[in-house]
């Protein structure tokens, strides 16, 4: 059987070599940098999830996540890190906040840990009183500072107990949990939070954590019908919890719910050639079309999909979604969430096999031009990102785009990379890129949000990788920040509102220019 969904995630990863194009080169028409400001009202914005920042992991009644659990096990995360302290915000949420605001950040997006808050999973088996209050004073202290949260109500960290109970997202059992979690999530914060994220990637959470078992909660299955089946229960929690801020909530609290889905830019090797458009079209379609396309398209599942489950069925007990599921997905979600980070390079891989899958008729390369971050599949190619908006708008409705997470990382080295560069350099050149597609192309991008707003657990990489916009020190107990280089170069893109002529930010801009090429890393991008 396939390997749809760990194949669908390793090509994620794969760093092949010997692009025949060249797309590092740079192209005047594609990359010159465009002065501009974005439109009034566009949100500014830096993240981080729960288990990734605030440690204190068994502190005041937590229970465990399906993350403690898996950190905790011998060889699942380099050097066996955890998140047991991490950047300790659990103490620190304050001070967070202040640099926040010294940034003159105005939205912060976090997660709520559902552990913390029901630690046996269920509000029946109880809530930690000291749990909601931590949200409650992270979330009055943000408004104190003139800063609106946007919080992901999961980010990864189920109670382990749920885990135990039900085996977790396989199990449609958790529609309700969720629900009941979401619900009392708007009951209990949402006179103050008025953007929700139901789910954090859903295409990793059921890749990783229920095919490859990279992530929690490790789970091996090369069939995928795990996996076909987490989504399956993800795509009707979500909807669920959509439907029931719609019907019950939003009309005293007037936010939004949306979902942030992992997107990548798929590019055809040769554009010119049809097979390698078509193949282009297929990779985009198993990597992005899983939740899109059921939540933002026409409520179907993309074929790739539908195939796989339909073949599934005959062997084994799996879960279609009904005419009613599919009325209910379709269109619960007020703004499509995009996480994006890199681009691949796809071509058509010609068989004469008759077997031959979806899977094999393509393959995914990356220009040996492009600089690579510390992670070993992030690559920088701003312009993917104008692409990929562009396809959002064509494909599914030209809705509200939300970008809620960007980002680069960089090594755990020493002396720490205070100077970050490169990371300015990602973020100059994707930033541009987002005003490129808003004021050519028209897409309504109603937010942009850096990955991250400081160094955190980046989950099987443990802290061997740094996203943040601030350093943390992890090994001096008090978790010290410092601002980096692009704490600054971001804050006075929010200052501006983007790029105007003739401001400061221009000339910084001018004089980033020359860096970025000269750097050893990010060469002929600019
Ligand atoms: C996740 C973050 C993660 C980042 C960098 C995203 O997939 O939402 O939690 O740290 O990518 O890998």
């Amino acid at each position: 059987m396939e390997m749809l969904f760990f194949w669908a995630f390793s090509i994620v990863l794969t760093t092949a070599c010997c692009a025949v194009y060249d797309y590092g080169a740079y192209d005047p028409t594609r990359d010159d940098f465009r002065p501009g400001t974005f439109p009034d009202g566009f949100i500014w914005s830096t993240a981080t999830a729960s288990y990734q920042i605030e440690g204190a992991w068994n502190v005041d009644g937590k229970g465990e996540s399906i993350w403690d659990r898996f950190s905790h096990t011998p060889g699942k995360v380099d050097r066996g890190d955890t998140g047991d302290v991490a950047c300790d915000s659990y103490n620190k949420y304050r001070e967070d906040v202040q640099l926040m605001k010294n940034m003159g950040l105005k939205h912060y997006r976090f997660s709520l840990s559902w552990p913390r808050i029901f630690p046996n999973g269920t509000k029946e088996d109880g809530v930690s009183q000291d749990g909601v209050n931590y949200y409650n004073r992270l979330i009055d202290e943000l408004i104190a500072n003139g800063i609106a949260p946007m919080v992901t109500l999961y980010h990864w960290d189920l109670p382990q107990a749920l885990q135990e109970k039900y085996g977790g997202w396989v199990n449609e059992a958790l529609v309700g949990h969720y629900h009941n979690y979401a619900t009392f999530a708007f009951q209990t914060f949402g006179d103050r939070v008025k953007y929700w994220i139901t789910f954090n990637e859903p295409m990793i959470v059921c890749s990783l954590g229920y095919a490859s078992g990279e992530h929690a909660p490790g789970i091996q299955d090369s069939s995928s019908v795990s996996s076909l089946r987490c989504g399956h229960t993800l795509l009707k929690a979500h909807a669920r919890a959509w439907h029931t801020y719609n019907t019950t909530f939003r009309q005293l609290q007037r936010g939004k719910v949306g979902i942030s889905l992992s997107l990548l830019w798929a590019e055809p090797r040769d554009p010119d050639l049809p097979a390698d458009v078509q193949a282009a079209n297929r990779a985009m379609q198993m990597i992005n079309e899983w939740f899109a396309r059921p939540i933002f398209g026409d409520g179907d599942y993309p074929n790739v999909i539908e195939d796989t489950v339909q073949k599934l069925k005959l062997s084994m007990e799996l879960p279609e979604l009904s005419d009613e599921d599919k009325s209910l997905i379709r269109g619960s979600a007020d703004f499509f969430g995009v996480n994006h980070y890199s681009t691949r390079i796809a071509a058509d891989k010609p068989s004469h096999i008759q077997t031959q899958s979806v899977l094999e008729s393509f393959e995914m390369t990356t220009a040996p031009e492009w600089p690579r971050g510390q992670s070993d599949w992030l690559f920088a190619v701003p312009w993917g990102l104008r692409r990929l908006l562009r396809y959002i708008k064509e494909h599914y409705g030209d809705p509200d785009v939300y970008i809620t997470e960007n980002g680069w990382s960089d090594g755990d080295v020493q002396p720490p990379i205070l100077e970050d560069t490169d990371r300015v350099c990602y973020y100059m050149t994707y930033i541009d890129e987002v005003l490129k597609a808003i004021e050519e192309d028209q897409v309504k991008v109603r937010a942009y949000t850096a990955w991250s707003f400081m160094d955190n657990f980046e989950w099987a990489r443990g802290y061997t990788e740094r996203f943040g916009l601030h350093y943390v020190n992890f090994t001096d107990p008090s978790r010290p920040r410092t601002p980096k280089q692009s704490a600054k170069f971001y804050s006075d893109i929010i200052a501006n509102n983007g790029f105007p002529e003739g401001a400061e930010i221009t000339k910084m801009v001018q004089d980033m220019w020359g860096k970025c090429r000269g750097s050893d890393t990010v060469k002929e991008e600019l």
